[in-house]
């Protein structure tokens, strides 16, 4: 009797159990957008972590933090633990950013890169334990974690902790960019003893960095901010000079910000806000196109006349930026009045369509008076429509070339985003100007722009790409390349990108990656009065494309990303 009644009783629990499962199957059907998952990454592995997340059931926000992670193993040229980021987030039908940029340690001052003649001291903004400002990136990943992550904390670090002790096969244009590298680390940054055992095609084991990984899953931020692994960096900070301490990295916190929203076309740009410029260069860029539209009418894409009309308008977006951006903690920034309708439909006139406009003539355009190379994308969606679009960054190829002994980390040159001195440029060739001068615990500005474009409420298209000064021009040309031009996904990203930042005057970057610009497409500029510099933009977009439910997923062919459907 006892035995037949623990039957039924066992019988009951497995009818509930089938009951509850059909329900949830029910509902993940229900709210199921997409007809499968996809990823676009910079590498093999950090697509891979991300196909892994999703076909356990984690989301977009899930699989960003797993390929965030497993790119600061497998892409140690850009993808970190030791930098900093932005990502923008789509979940369950709400725009959102996290802002985990790095900070100026608290003993930076203005005046930490002039010498006693107030002039800029070569590249110690750039490769120097001086360089780096507190990196922000695991403080960006716990946070997104925390709020929207469905699978546990270990489970998304598990790929970069595997890919971290049992190795990864080293691709040849990460030895190249390390062989450059390594040519400008400082003796002291320990980067050749870590690095210099890597070769093409063989597998390369980190456990210093599995180690530190194994930290931060157990331990969660503090397993990086505090502890171990934050002695480590601040005793070798001390050692040589740098400037972050136990505190600056217990003090470090990543920031929700409200991501920048506006109408384009029949979408919604989501992107990124202040410290980034990029969100409100890639809205005025768009807008005053957009107003532009008679002068573009029936002018071929990428003809003299194209880009021409490109470089004007670029113009006029780097003289704002380099006069009204900065950090929104510490400058107010008039975000409102930079991308307001009626104030770039102002600007767009001034546009000269027949002939270059003086560069000395082009001035910010508010009349308010106010007070005076690496980084990585991926972009993920899930099938329940979510997105998560981010970029982060080391700032140039592998950051300022320090190595953290013991650990594996590599840290950030960020503070060469800061304005070293007013008027002088930065790596990249932009100016800044107060708004961007070095204080201390204040974020350098940005040009990241992880975005995502969303029509009736869903997700249409999640962009991003590095490039420094580039990287909201080219993700300009790509987005009106698809939905002006009419080009797919594929071949708008394959086009050739050309690049204007008002200063120096009339110069035309064309990227290295076209080795044939046609020559009468040059001479047709030369004679409209332009110079060009042809430049490796580093450009490497990686896009995701919704239509009709269905993801279609594009790495750059500049880099060596990998895109998979996830189904
Ligand atoms: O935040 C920025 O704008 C730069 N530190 C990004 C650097 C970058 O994109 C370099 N990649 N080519």
């Amino acid at each position: 009797m006892f035995y037949l009644k623990r039957k039924l009783i066992k019988y009951c629990y497995f009818i509930v159990f089938l009951l509850i499962s059909q329900q949830v199957l029910a509902v993940e059907n229900v709210t199921q957008k997409l007809e499968a998952g996809a990823v676009a990454s910079p590498d093999h592995y950090g697509a891979i972590a991300a196909q892994e997340i999703l076909k356990k059931g984690g989301n977009a926000a899930d699989a960003a933090v797993a390929t965030a992670f497993a790119l600061a193993v497998t892409y140690p040229e850009a993808g970190n633990i030791g930098g900093g980021g932005f990502m923008t987030l789509w979940m369950d039908g709400k725009p959102y950013f996290i802002d985990y940029r790095e900070v100026a340690p608290s003993k930076a001052d203005k005046d930490m890169y002039l010498d006693d003649h107030k002039n800029v001291i070569p590249n110690l903004s750039l490769y120097s334990y001086k360089a780096s400002g507190v990196p922000g990136t695991v403080a960006g990943m716990w946070a997104v974690h925390q709020r929207f992550g469905k699978l546990s904390w270990k489970e998304v670090m598990a790929p970069a902790i595997r890919f971290a002790n049992e190795g990864f096969t080293v691709d040849k244009q990460l030895v190249k960019r390390y062989q450059e590298a390594a040519e400008l680390a400082p003796a002291n940054g320990h980067f050749k003893q870590y690095f210099g055992a890597m070769q093409a095609e063989k597998v390369f084991k980190q456990p210093e960095l599995g180690k530190v990984l194994e930290r931060i899953a157990n331990q969660g931020s503090d397993g990086f901010y505090k502890g171990e692994t934050a002695k480590l960096i601040a005793q070798q900070m001390e050692k040589n000079d740098g400037l972050i301490t136990e505190n600056d990295l217990a003090n470090y916190q990543a920031k929700w910000r409200a991501p920048l929203v506006a109408n384009w076309q029949d979408m919604q740009i989501v992107t990124a806000p202040p410290p980034s410029s990029g969100g409100v260069g890639l809205i005025q860029l768009l807008l005053m196109k957009q107003d532009l539209a008679n002068d573009f009418k029936d002018v071929k894409v990428n003809s003299p006349q194209y880009i021409h009309l490109l470089a004007e308008i670029e113009k006029r977006v780097f003289a704002d930026r380099a006069e009204y951006m900065g950090d929104p903690d510490f400058i107010s920034v008039p975000v409102t009045e930079l991308i307001d309708t009626n104030y770039l439909a102002q600007r767009a006139k001034q546009v000269n369509p027949k002939a270059i406009s003086i560069t000395e003539q082009v001035k910010p355009g508010l009349d308010t008076n106010r007070e005076k190379l690496q980084t990585t994308h991926f972009s993920i969606v899930d099938k329940w429509g979510n997105a998560a679009s981010n970029t982060y960054t080391l700032n140039g190829w592998f950051g300022s070339a320090v190595v953290i002994e013991g650990t594996g980390i590599i840290l950030n040159n960020e503070m060469d985003d800061f304005s070293s001195k007013p008027g002088v440029a930065n790596q990249f060739g932009v100016v800044s100007k107060d708004a961007n001068a070095i204080e201390p615990n204040k974020r350098p500005l940005s040009s990241m722009t992880p975005s995502i474009f969303i029509k009736n409420n869903d997700v249409a298209m999640v962009i991003g790409t590095p490039g420094g000064s580039r990287i909201f021009t080219s993700i300009f040309q790509v987005v009106t390349n698809v939905f002006d031009n009419h080009m797919s996904l594929k071949a708008a990203i394959d086009a050739p990108r050309y690049h204007h930042q008002l200063l120096p005057t009339n110069l035309i970057f064309i990227e290295r990656f076209q080795n044939k610009v046609p020559e009468d497409l040059k001479d047709q500029l030369k004679q409209m009065g332009y110079q060009f510099k042809q430049q490796d933009f580093s450009g490497d977009i990686q896009a995701i494309k919704i239509t009709d439910n269905k993801p279609e997923a594009v790495s750059d062919i500049r880099g060596r990303g990998k895109s998979i459907i996830v189904k």
